[in-house]
């Protein structure tokens, strides 16, 4: 039985962060076990930057976004000598397992160390939602929430002015705010990785809405496809010549879209997988991460998880042909 485990969080800040961690610290003190936080990532490793975490640390922290134990990106990882180090740092300081909260680079960083021999256990959180094994990672409810709130904010000024608007949310590899917030919005175009954009459609969808109603439009363009500029540029391009009368505006939310007040989701999420994470290490569990599927809280072995890609849910993808959201080709 583990004596002691450890808790980071790693990559971009996801709000529920905080209440893994609280959960993580929870359960352990529940089970006997001491919770070590390490503060900035894996770079906290390297820094010895630890501390005990007690009940004090965690009061008052559940319904703050970001992570108290702060997180970073950090380099050292993605070199093999790095995570040689970081185990021999972990071992140094005498803890004994970790739970790692954060993304796919992250949960990339956990497998190497399980593979080297140390028990840790995964825990997504990302706002682009794009790890595979989990239906939902933690932060992205929060953010789909924000970004409908600025959305619906944004479609005032669009049907006010007669415009269209093209708004460029988060989403490096992933559609998934793009698309679930296009259709949260009733937005008439996404524009998505996952899929081939047809901008001839886009256009004459946009052309004939504005002839026949005079009406507004919404574009939802996820960051990973290219930027708003770029993609107003193509627009252009693509109208050869052709007057579009509707003036076009373009809205890049940006970091507002990752911080915030967690959502009911997100906390009990992260209670759920903070949970999971601590009772699975406890029982001799490593190499994996929770996951959500179906309703349920499950460990899946980052080896099937790691370097595979997310596809939008063909329910998701259904749903959105049906609501005429104009979001493109199958990508052969
Ligand atoms: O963590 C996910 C994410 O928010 C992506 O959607 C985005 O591309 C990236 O992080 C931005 O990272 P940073 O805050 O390091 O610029």
């Amino acid at each position: 039985m583990l004596q002691n485990i450890a808790v980071l969080t790693s990559g971009g800040d996801a709000p529920g962060m905080n209440p893994a961690i609280r959960s993580v610290v929870r359960t352990a003190m529940e089970r006997g076990c001491d919770v070590i936080g390490i503060s900035n990532g894996y770079d906290g490793i390297f820094e010895g930057a630890v501390e005990k975490l007690t009940g004090t640390i965690l009061s008052g922290m559940i319904d703050r976004g970001g992570t108290i134990l702060q997180s970073s990106r950090c380099k050292r990882f993605y070199d093999p000598v790095g995570i040689d180090e970081a185990k021999e740092r972990l071992i140094q300081l005498g803890i004994q397992g970790l739970v790692v909260i954060g993304g796919d680079g992250s949960l990339t960083g956990a497998r190497e160390l399980h593979r080297r021999g140390f028990p840790v256990i995964g825990i997504p959180a990302s706002i682009d939602n794009d790890m595979l094994g989990t239906e939902m990672a933690i932060g992205a409810d929060t953010a789909a929430n924000t970004i409908m709130q600025l959305i619906d904010r944004i479609r005032d000024t669009a049907r006010s002015h007669r415009r269209c608007f093209l708004i460029e949310v988060m989403g490096r590899n992933s559609g998934f705010l793009a698309l679930t917030t296009a259709i949260s919005c009733g937005a008439e175009v996404a524009v998505i990785p996952e899929f081939a954009h047809n901008m001839s459609r886009i256009i004459h969808l946009l052309r004939s809405r504005f002839e026949k109603t005079r009406d507004n439009s919404i574009i939802v363009l996820a960051e990973g496809v290219c930027d708003a500029e770029t993609f107003i540029s193509r627009m252009l391009v693509e109208e050869q010549g052709v007057s579009f009368d509707q003036e076009i505006r373009k809205t890049v939310l940006g970091h507002v879209q990752r911080g915030g007040i967690p959502t009911h989701f997100d906390r009990i999420l992260g209670a759920r997988f903070g949970e999971m994470a601590v009772l699975g290490l406890l029982q001799g569990e490593s190499g994996s991460m929770t996951g959500l599927e179906e309703s349920h809280v499950t460990l899946v072995d980052l080896e099937k998880v790691i370097g595979f890609k997310k596809h939008p849910s063909s329910e998701l993808i259904r749903l959105a042909r049906h609501l005429q959201i104009e979001f493109g080709d199958v990508v052969e």
